[in-house]
Formats: C-alpha cells, structure tokens, sequence
C-alpha cells in the first residue's frame, strides 16, 4: 500500500458489541466460542525501539475492551513487556507463546485474563529469543503465529500483536499473521528514520506471504505541545503519508510511563489523565476508520 490510501479492512471482523452486562464476554476462551467475532489481527510494529508499540499494544487493547469488545492481546516480544505491564509476573508464568509455537499446547490454554473486563492476554516470556536460531531450518516458520492464531480469531473482535524493535522472524511472523499494521511513530528527531526499512519489509510481505495486508495507520506518539520539534515531525509525517496518520496525537504523559510498573493499563491505573483520554480516542478513530471502510463496501454495487 502507498502512502496516502487509506487501510482497506477485510471482512474478518464482526462490528457487533457485547453489552457490559453479557456473561458471555467474561467465559474464558478455553469454554464456548462465540460463533460472531472473528477477530481482525492487528499487528503493532516499528523496528525502532522505544516509541510507543507496547505502551499502544496495551492501552489500545484495554480501551476497545472497554467499549465493550472482546480483545486479545498477544505478546510477540521476548522483552515480555505488555505481559508484564498487563500485572502478569514473568516467574509466574509456566506457558507462554514459544509453548504454542512448539505445539505443545492448545494456545486457549495459554490464554489469559487481565484487570480489564474483555481483556485477554497471550503472554511473551524471554525464553521466545530462542525462536529466531531455533526455527531457522523449519518449514513454514513463518506462519507459527498465524497458526496460532487461527485457533484464538473465533473468540474475539480484535487480536492485537505487540512486536520486538527488530524487523527478525517474530515480526515477519506477526506480518504473516496480520489483516493489518498500526506503526506508533514517536514525535522526536530522526522519527521517520527506519520508516522506509519498515514499508518495504510490509511490501515483501504483501509480495510473498500475506497479500492481504495492508497498514492501519501511523499513530504518532509522544507529542510534546510545547515543543516546536514535535509539531514538525507531525507535519513531516501529514506530508509523506496523509490520511494514514491518525488525527489522534498520543501525548507525552508521565501516568502512561507509569502504569506498566503497577501492572495497569492507563484506564485503570488513572482513568482521568490525558494518556487514558488519548487512548479512548484513538479507540473511537479506529472503530470509526473500520466502520467507515465497512459503510463504503456495503454500498459498492
Ligand atoms: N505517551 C507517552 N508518554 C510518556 N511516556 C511514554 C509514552 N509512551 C511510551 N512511553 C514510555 O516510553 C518508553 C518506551 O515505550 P514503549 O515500551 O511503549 O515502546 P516500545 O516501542 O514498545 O519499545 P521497544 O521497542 O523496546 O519494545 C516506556 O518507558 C514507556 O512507558
Ligand atoms: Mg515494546
């Protein structure tokens, strides 16, 4: 995809809500699949380290879950932090994704629960570095997440995927895996720097393993208002990519730095600071890219 179209949205996914009050949306995914969702696959990428994907991968989640949407979050980055910041302790966990991708486990075994009502987790652990020298002769290593996944996408409206700062196989396989990708884009020097790396790995993807995906949207993060230089980087990015950057900024907050050390997303660790509030929005722009896309479908001939 150019820059400047806008994201195309497969029919993957189900635009119908559970109420709060639903019992079904607290089953755990190892009980009765509801037959609705098919979750759209939303991997959250950026081969630069530190701007935002874990920080969006939680708190984006955890605002569709609040509006009432069955979400998983799936952690793809043997650093382990959206397990973490989800309050799940690393020397707790006896199973985590590497256990789906050797097969010893049905993956809904793997699942599980947060703080946030409809809120799931597939946690990392950082034993998962080992998948990139382990599985370098197996057939099909591409596609263990995608796999993985399959089984998950009945249960849920949205699967997220938090992806490492590295453009290696974790991450080739969280574009295999994908309807689409959201790039966090950090509003600093040299933000657009790996940009282009970034594009043309999507674009081997599209070419060889995955045609249908197609990018989400550069949502830019870390906006300093009082800094010339963050305005810049914003209008550099609206120049080069247009519509595909959000009109949500996520802003500078130090409760969002924060939160992950409590092990909470920004809704619950402080539901009224101007992290949780930019995060609800960028979950109300991105229902209503996906309900526009939807509209422009069921009124083509
Ligand atoms: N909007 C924000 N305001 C303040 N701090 C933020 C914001 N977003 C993220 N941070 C902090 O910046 C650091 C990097 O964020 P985060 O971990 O989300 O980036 P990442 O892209 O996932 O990093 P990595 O590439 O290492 O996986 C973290 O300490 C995080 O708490
Ligand atoms: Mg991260």
């Amino acid at each position: 995809m150019t820059p400047g179209q806008h994201a195309v949205h497969p029919d993957g996914h189900s635009k119908a809500k559970h109420s709060r009050t639903d019992p079904a949306r607290r089953k755990p995914p190892s009980t009765q699949p509801n037959p609705e969702p098919s979750a759209r696959v939303i991997a959250i990428a950026n081969q630069k380290g530190g701007v935002g994907k874990t920080t969006t991968a939680i708190n984006l989640s955890a605002a569709l879950a609040l509006e009432g949407y069955r979400v998983l979050l799936v952690d793809a980055d043997p650093q382990a932090n959206a397990t973490t910041g989800v309050g799940i302790p690393l020397q707790e966990l006896s199973l985590h994704l590497y256990h789906c991708f050797i097969s010893e486990v049905a993956p809904r075994e793997v699942v599980r629960p947060t703080a946030v009502d409809g809120l799931d987790i597939l946690p990392s652990h950082t034993d998962l570095v080992g998948v990139e020298v382990e599985f370098v002769d197996r057939a099909e290593r591409e596609r263990l997440l995608q796999r993985t996944l399959n089984t998950l996408r009945p249960h849920y409206h949205f699967i997220f995927i938090d992806c490492a700062p590295s453009l290696g196989i974790l991450t080739i396989n969280a574009l295999v895996a994908a309807h689409s990708v959201l790039i966090p884009v950090q509003c600093e020097y040299f933000a657009l720097e790996g940009l282009g790396k970034l594009l043309e790995t999507i674009r081997l993807v599209r070419q060889s393993l995955n045609p249908d995906l197609v990018i989400e949207g550069l949502l830019p993060t870390m906006y300093d208002t009082r800094l010339l230089l963050s305005r810049q980087v914003l209008e550099e990015l609206r120049y080069h990519f247009g519509d595909l950057v959000f009109q949500t900024v996520i802003h500078r907050n130090t409760r969002l730095a924060e939160a992950p050390s409590h092990g909470k997303p920004i809704c619950l660790y402080d539901k009224h600071s101007r992290g949780a509030r930019d995060y609800a929005a960028v979950a109300r722009e991105f229902l209503a890219r996906l309900a526009q896309y939807e509209k422009a479908q069921s009124s083509s001939p």
